[in-house]
């Protein structure tokens, strides 16, 4: 009888712990989630000043202001076509396969496909690198950007096997990338560590932590309807 009942005891006091454990997880959950929010206030003020700021109108006379104005749109323009041609040198075979194919037919965020998102995300790396002058791997900067979110299906539709989509997204497309591409250890730092830091381990290399804060502008970008890198897109979606 007292066997019995010291039984009982002990098994209530284990899903006690199990409880405790629980609560301790949504509880970590939930303060990742809050920390995401504020992360994303600050993002989208980066992200609103970063393109914004070639269209804001300068002091002086009309006619300065407009000739400056048309000298910056010029320079925009052809640095976007240098990146265009880079991420063509480098990510060609990429954007052909058909995995990165069958992106096109899953959105990502309001009606920009995972594809063109891909895309937008590996233009505004490039243009970061050049910003702010860092030294890096253009190559693997090119292929970690393009296959970040190649995790290959619809994250709108219900998918229970694979958990919250925005917690395990990363690892699912490190692991397709591996699968279908031959990649080295920054590219597959990029794609596993993107969602930093909803996903803990943050970013080794310079240029993981470029596609940390691209990745992040760029949907913000999507989100809210900022367009982005928009003719370059179009151009490289009709190409490809
Ligand atoms: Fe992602
Ligand atoms: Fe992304």
């Amino acid at each position: 009888m007292r066997d019995t009942e010291e039984m009982s005891i002990r098994e209530m006091a284990e899903r006690l712990k199990r409880k405790d454990a629980e609560e301790i997880r949504v509880r970590e959950m939930a303060g990742r989630l809050n920390r995401k929010d504020a992360e994303e206030m600050r993002i989208r003020e980066m992200a609103e000043s970063f393109f914004k700021e070639d269209l804001q109108a300068d002091a002086g006379p009309e006619e300065d202001r407009r000739n400056r104005e048309a000298v910056k749109k010029a320079q925009r323009e052809k640095n976007l076509q240098k990146m265009k041609k880079l991420l063509l040198l480098h990510g060609q075979d990429i954007l052909f396969a058909p995995g990165m194919q069958q992106e096109k037919s899953f959105i990502q965020h309001g009606k920009v496909s995972v594809f063109e998102h891909s895309v937008g995300v590996t233009l505004v790396s490039l243009m970061l690198a050049e910003k702010f002058k860092m030294k890096v791997d253009t190559r693997s900067l090119v292929r970690g950007s393009l296959l970040h979110d190649y995790f290959l299906y619809d994250w709108h539709d219900p998918h229970p096997e694979v958990g919250l989509h925005g917690f395990t997204h990363a690892k699912i497309a490190m692991e397709n990338a591996c699968r279908d591409f031959d990649l080295n250890e920054i590219e597959k730092d990029m794609i596993a560590r993107h969602m930093f830091p909803l996903n803990l381990k943050p970013p080794k290399y310079a240029e993981s932590r470029i596609l940390c804060l691209a990745d992040k502008i760029a949907a913000t970008c999507e989100t809210i309807r900022i367009p982005y890198c928009a003719e370059v897109i179009r151009e490289l979606l009709e190409a490809v």
